[in-house]
């Protein structure tokens, strides 16, 4: 933990809505990152565009769903050959004796279509966060220029920053 925030993980974003001010990305269930985000739900997001010289930095709280409609529905998303990724038989972040991917023997030496989808649906969450803050920073040559956005309910405040 930083502080009491939740560790920096890179991710992959899966879903984003301007209207709902939403970000998504898919875990286990059983990492760290779910039991951090459960004891302190304030969250960041770190974007950088390397063509455009853009770094977006978001703030909001984060929810963890696992058995409800968001989760079912990112579950369908999920490509066969992505949902093995939910199969560790040893919960993610638990020491291992030897390299592994900790899959049960019978995934690793055949094709994935093999496994259980139910036992893989379990293990899978989804993280949606609701954010309230956006830091926006473009890098110019000619000198950077820097923008806050803070919403409170439907309400956004705006200002130019010093970068
Ligand atoms: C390019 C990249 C993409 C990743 N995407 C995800 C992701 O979408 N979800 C996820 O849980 N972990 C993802 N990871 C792994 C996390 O960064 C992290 O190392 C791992 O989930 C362990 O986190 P934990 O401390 O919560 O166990 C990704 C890692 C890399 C390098």
């Amino acid at each position: 933990m930083d502080g009491n925030k939740p560790e920096v993980r890179t991710v992959i974003l899966r879903g984003f809505s301007e209207t709902d001010r939403t970000l998504i990305c898919h875990c286990d269930v059983r990492t760290p990152k779910v039991s951090q985000i459960r004891d302190n739900p304030r969250v960041s997001w770190l974007f950088y565009h390397p063509e455009k010289w853009i770094q977006l930095r978001f703030s909001g709280t984060a929810w963890v769903h696992t058995d409800d409609e968001t989760a079912g529905s990112q579950w369908k998303k999920v490509r066969q050959t992505s949902r093995i990724n939910y199969c560790a038989e040893i919960p993610p972040g638990l020491p291992a004796e030897k390299p592994t991917s900790g899959l049960p023997d019978f995934l690793r030496d055949t094709t994935s279509k093999l496994f259980d989808n139910t036992k893989a649906r379990k293990n899978f969450a989804v993280i949606v966060c609701r954010f309230d803050e956006m830091d926006w920073l473009w890098l110019k040559l000619t000198g950077h220029c820097r923008a806050k956005f803070h919403w409170e309910d439907h309400r956004i405040n705006a200002s130019w920053v010093i970068p």
